[in-house]
């Protein structure tokens, strides 16, 4: 095992000659401060990303910073996400439309960060072409990016199921709103967006939704409910079934849309933000 003090860097030489260990062993008390400092790297290589304007590099650091910050999701980790937003809708970021690109990227396996990075980048697509103010295209990406943290505690297997899911499990996977909203409750976030957004996703204008049946479902619910909805659409979620072209996620929607589930207003926008 190697010791180092905490601030001492590994010197270059040790790491050309590889003489380091190949796990890293750590003091549960200091694993948040290990997320916040690896967070901070990422960030930087993110910045460098985004000004090379390589959307590929862009999404794997985005990758690796959700993942790490989701593997141990409560406060003290989940707030240093904020600054990874404030890289994303810089004005820099705007010019580069690395953000439209971000999307377009496919990557090979889907999973609950691919998921949520992918709604980050349409839902600040969607705050670019409605001329969002810089704090609100920050809020909205947050709420995006967090919306399913509640999914690090639902059971990997009924996440991953490669079928339709039994009753019993798709009760499991519907808790994941109300976990979400106790861990982003927990957090120090100045928006309570965030966690109302995690807790109602999934409720429907109609009243048809989950957890709670609810038909009066906050504006910024409602909009990453519809974005959520169309990336889980177009990218196949489950192995069990095949994604669709944009073309018929948006048609989909919109009959979902005539059926009061969704506000049109937030559906015509959205659809003008993707053009
Ligand atoms: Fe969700
Ligand atoms: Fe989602």
């Amino acid at each position: 095992m190697l010791y180092k003090p905490a601030g001492l860097k590994l010197s270059e030489m040790r790491i050309e000659q590889e003489r380091y260990p190949e796990k890293l062993y750590l003091k549960r008390i200091d694993k948040l401060r290990g997320i916040r400092e690896v967070q901070k790297e990422f960030n930087l290589q993110l910045e460098k990303d985004i000004q090379s304007n390589n959307a590929v590099n862009v999404k794997n650091t985005l990758v690796n910073i959700v993942q790490e910050t989701f593997s141990e999701p409560r406060s003290g980790s989940i707030e240093g996400i904020s600054e990874t937003v404030n890289l994303l809708v810089s004005d820099f970021a705007k010019e580069s439309e690395v953000i439209k690109n971000l999307f377009r990227v496919s990557n090979k396996d889907y999973t609950t960060v691919l998921h949520s990075i992918n709604v980050m980048a349409l839902a600040i697509g969607y705050a670019q072409n409605e001329y969002f103010s810089k704090t609100e295209k920050k809020k909205i990406g947050l709420c995006a990016l967090l919306h399913d943290v509640g999914k690090t505690k639902v059971n990997s297997e009924i996440l991953q199921a490669p079928r339709k899911l039994t009753d019993d499990e798709f009760h499991q996977m519907k808790a994941h709103t109300i976990y979400g909203y106790e861990i982003l409750a927990k957090c120090k976030f100045i928006y309570p967006e965030i966690r109302l957004t995690a807790l109602q996703h999934h409720e429907k204008l109609n009243g048809s939704g989950y957890p709670n049946n609810i038909t009066d479902i906050s504006k910024m619910a409602q909009i990453i409910g519809l974005i959520d909805c169309y990336e889980a659409l177009t990218n196949d979620d489950r192995l069990y079934r095949d994604a669709m072209v944009p073309f018929n996620a948006m048609t989909l929607l919109k009959d979902d849309v005539v059926a009061g589930k969704y506000s049109w207003r937030i559906f015509e926008k959205f659809a003008y933000s993707l053009k």
